[in-house]
């Protein structure tokens, strides 16, 4: 193909052309973004066996594709950072000199994309005209990514268009790794099973991706652009990058609050950024902004403003149901690609969690029949939809604001089943980066690892984060010296258990209990009351409408905090802290002392009943 009339652009244009003279595909296609144009890829991919077209009733529009079982998810593993020099990476990353995996990737993508087309996919992360967007270009050998890029991502002719001959742009390289030689025919999901690198260069603004096709892996967009190389970009220039949801929450009176909230993977991040309050909260809303990334950044008017860089959602999608997450089951009715998923004999997908009982007849994602009977479940466990964010019912109308929304809260949370309180607000700023620097989660069974480990993830960052994480937690406390008003930090855990393992709060809907208290926390309308790790709601300051049966008994269990537990907590973060001493900022060691000193000068089982401490009003 002849590069398009429309593409003005000679940056651009030079470096697809040095591309594709290393790769050396059969054809070259510029992807202009158009229906047509995806439903052209999605039939070429349908006839090569790779997408299964789904009951055009049940789910129009809509593909199932199941992925090698050797490409299931992220790997972090072989996901690396590339600085110029390690420390610059950290002790959290892997690294490799920058010259060394050069020659190694261009070992590697001489020749991959023989007997395949390589497409070029021009792409922004935001609105287009918003100043907070950037743009990339990504390059791939895979139909599968294209598909699932013009979801995720707004992408095509009006992009190149925006970006007129000379806008910057980050240049995303990717390759399934598997030339086809002499005619050899192609397999639904090819994937180099030996060789995958995931790699980012930091300095340049440059991502190379090779052998898997997975996800985070191949849809560059996401984690290594919207994260991990955003956030060396947002370090740079004064701005926030992070892997926080979005939400609006409307109070019945009309005030409009915008919150974001980070949590490790495995805490119902989706389900909480597209939240249905019960009933009896009828009046308070919660609208959608973003479900996994989001990028922040000041405004001239002192507000802090976000954008959702993304369009889709790649979410998981067992445990997804109408019971759980009903927006999510809206937002995946059509015009949907599922991987990995489990499909019904009349061409729909299920997955675990989806409905209580599984119908009869399955295929599961690996393609074989399926009855409960089956030893693996019928759904990969990091099963995915890739859905068009618009499609969700509850969108905010703000959501492709060019502007973003003003920010007024952080929420950070993980899934602890002692110790840490249903919601906590942090004294101060710094208080909050610690907070969120030391926040962790307990692994499950759906991780595949041992089961109840404390997993330290900072910020939720951890897989995410371009460069050393004790200069990032450094970037915070700058970042927060310089905005005028800095939003509120809260920590939130939907997941503390009584003696007997049961959970404590019943989470879901509910959860805008929580929510409403943080939003008028954060409006300086609520009441808290002082405990040794921050301000925290007394039982009268949650509102109990439609759950009056929650005893105020069970509520000081959920938020009780004991100094024996929270030393422990306090000891396991200094281990992170040792871990990033050479970069780790001094506030957080004597806060953490502090916060040592409020747990002695308080009782040692600190609860409301007991507290000498009085109700703020501030
Ligand atoms: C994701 C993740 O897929 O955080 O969003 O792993
Ligand atoms: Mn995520």
């Amino acid at each position: 193909m002849e590069t398009p009339v429309w593409v003005k652009h000679e940056k651009m244009k030079k470096w697809v052309a040095e591309m594709a003279a290393l790769t050396k595909p059969d054809r070259v296609h510029w992807c202009d973004g158009s229906d047509g144009e995806y439903a052209a890829i999605c039939e070429e991919m349908v006839e090569a066996g790779t997408f299964i077209r789904l009951n055009q009733e049940k789910r129009p529009n809509s593909f199932l594709v199941r992925s090698d079982p050797a490409d299931v998810a992220r790997v972090e593993d072989r996901t690396f950072i590339c600085s110029k020099t390690k420390v610059d990476a950290g002790p959290t990353n892997n690294w490799m000199d920058p010259k060394a995996m050069k020659a190694i990737l261009n070992r590697l993508f001489d020749g991959c994309m023989r007997g395949r087309t390589l497409y070029v996919i021009p792409f922004c992360m935001g609105p287009l005209g918003s100043p907070i967007s950037k743009f990339g270009v990504e390059i791939t050998d895979s139909g599968y990514v294209v598909a699932n890029m013009r979801i995720m991502t707004r992408m095509g002719r009006q992009v190149v268009e925006a970006m007129n001959s000379d806008a910057d742009f980050v240049p995303c390289m990717h390759s399934v790794g598997v030339p086809l030689e002499n005619g050899q025919k192609d397999v639904p999901w090819p994937c180099d099973k030996d060789h995958k690198y995931i790699v980012h260069f930091p300095e340049e603004r440059a991502i190379w991706s090779y052998g898997s096709g997975y996800g985070g892996n191949a849809l560059l967009g996401k984690k290594c652009f919207a994260l991990r190389i955003a956030s060396v970009m947002a370090r740079d220039h004064g701005w926030l990058a992070e892997h926080m949801l979005i939400l609006g929450v409307e109070s019945p009176e009309g005030e409009k609050t915008y919150v974001t909230a980070a949590f490790p993977s495995a805490c119902g991040k989706t389900n909480f950024a597209m939240l249905i309050p019960p009933g009896s909260f009828d009046g308070w809303k919660v609208t959608t902004v973003g479900d996994d990334i989001a990028w922040i950044k000041p405004a001239d008017d002192g507000t802090l403003r976000a954008i959702n860089p993304e369009a889709g959602y790649f979410g998981v999608a067992p445990g997804t149901s109408e019971k759980s997450n009903p927006n999510a089951m809206a937002s995946i009715r059509a015009n949907t690609i599922f991987t990995n998923c489990a499909m019904t004999p009349d061409g729909d997908v299920w997955w675990e969690g989806m409905t209580k009982e599984a119908p009869a007849g399955l295929i599961d994602w690996q393609g074989r029949p399926w009855t409960p009977d089956s030893k693996t479940p019928a759904a990969h466990p990091n099963a995915r939809f890739t859905a068009p964010a618009g499609q969700n019912p509850a969108i905010d109308p703000r959501w492709q604001d060019p502007a973003g929304v003003p920010i007024k809260a952080f929420v950070f949370g993980g899934r602890r089943s002692t110790m840490m309180p249903l919601v906590y607000q942090s004294f101060n700023w710094t208080y909050g980066v610690y907070l969120a620097a030391t926040m962790g989660s307990e692994t499950t069974a759906a991780a595949q690892s041992a089961v109840g480990l404390v997993r330290r993830d900072p910020f939720a960052m951890l897989p995410f984060c371009g460069y050393h994480m004790g200069a990032y937690f450094n970037y915070w406390l700058r970042f927060g010296r310089n905005i005028e008003n800095t939003p509120r930090i809260f920590g939130v855990n939907w997941f503390r258990t009584d003696k007997d393992g049961n959970f404590l709060w019943p989470g879901f809907g509910e959860n805008i209990r929580v929510l409403k208290w943080i939003v008028e926390r954060a409006n300086n309308h609520a009441k808290a009351i002082e405990s040794p790790i921050g301000w925290m709601p007394r039982y009268q300051d949650l509102s109990w409408k439609g759950l009056e049966d929650f005893p105020e008994s069970r509520f000081k269990e959920l938020m009780a905090v004991d100094r024996d537990q929270w030393m422990a907590e306090l000891l396991s973060h200094e281990e992170l802290f040792m871990k990033l001493y050479d970069r780790l900022p001094k506030e957080l060691v004597f806060t953490k002392e502090l916060t040592l000193s409020a747990l002695w000068s308080a009782p040692e089982h600190w609860e409301f009943s007991r507290g000498k401490l009085e109700p703020t009003e501030d």
